[in-house]
């Protein structure tokens, strides 16, 4: 428990085991086709949806964060947002995470570009900025705080939300730089997070490339693709 709240507040989504975990053997056919779906997204900014399943322990965050590094080191935006079991009923709470990742890191660039995010970001929410800032309260520091407060568990703003945050994952992109974005552990998705998925697919943003993993051996697996995902 002590460990989940930490993880929720010390912003160490940010530093996860990329830069700290071993390299990874083997996977070439994998890679190979995570690598074209990155070549795709750059080249064409066609959205994509790629999901990761297999039994607990097989590689599925190693193979999905090998990926955010390439394309890290290509200028993409990355975020990052995990599942976790004990978390499950906070609403959106892995893709708050990686957009917080995505702010956070947007917040080191230089003030012009964080300008031209900021214009896009607003622009794309069109009015709707506080679905954002409530879920996401670092993002006041791009977008300001000035929006008529909506209650994110009001069920008739599932649709707003789900839109307000796809739209924010394409304002983060721009042209020849691609968004990626890696949901974790799906197994364990919260319902406004599967919800947010279904959106996402039903109307993907341009630019942006989402990878999910999931377990295939754990009981909560079968509303992942039952859900259509
Ligand atoms: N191809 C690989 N080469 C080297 N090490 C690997 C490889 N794949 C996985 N590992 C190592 O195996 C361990 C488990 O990998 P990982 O956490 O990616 O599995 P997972 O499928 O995401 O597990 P979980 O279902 O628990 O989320 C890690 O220590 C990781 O470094
Ligand atoms: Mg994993």
């Amino acid at each position: 428990m002590e460990g989940e709240r930490l993880r929720k507040h010390d912003g160490s989504d940010l530093f996860h085991a990329s830069f700290l975990a071993a390299p990874l053997h083997g996977r070439d056919e994998e890679r190979a086709r995570l690598t074209l779906a990155l070549q795709r997204i750059q080249v064409t900014g066609t959205p994509e949806v790629m999901m990761i399943s297999g039994r607990g322990g097989v590689g599925k965050s190693s193979l999905a964060r090998w990926l955010l590094d390439q394309a890290r080191g290509e200028d993409a935006a990355i975020g990052e947002g995990k599942c976790y079991q004990l978390n499950s009923e906070i609403p959106y709470a892995a893709v708050a995470r990686a957009i917080r990742m995505l702010t956070l890191n947007a917040l080191g660039k230089a003030q012009d570009e964080l300008d031209q995010l900021s214009q896009r970001w607003l622009d794309l929410l069109s009015g709707h900025g506080s679905s954002i800032t409530e879920l996401v309260p670092e993002a006041r520091h791009v977008l300001g705080s000035s929006f008529a407060p909506i209650s994110v568990l009001a069920p008739q703003g599932q649709e707003r939300i789900a839109r307000a945050l796809t739209r924010t994952l394409e304002a983060f992109s721009g042209l020849g730089r691609p968004t990626l974005v890696l949901l974790d552990d799906l197994q364990w998705a919260d319902e406004a997070t599967l919800s947010f998925l279904e959106a996402f697919i039903a109307a993907p943003p341009n630019n942006v490339l989402l990878i999910g993993t999931y377990r295939d051996d754990d009981p909560g697996f079968d509303c992942v693709p039952r859900r259509g995902v």
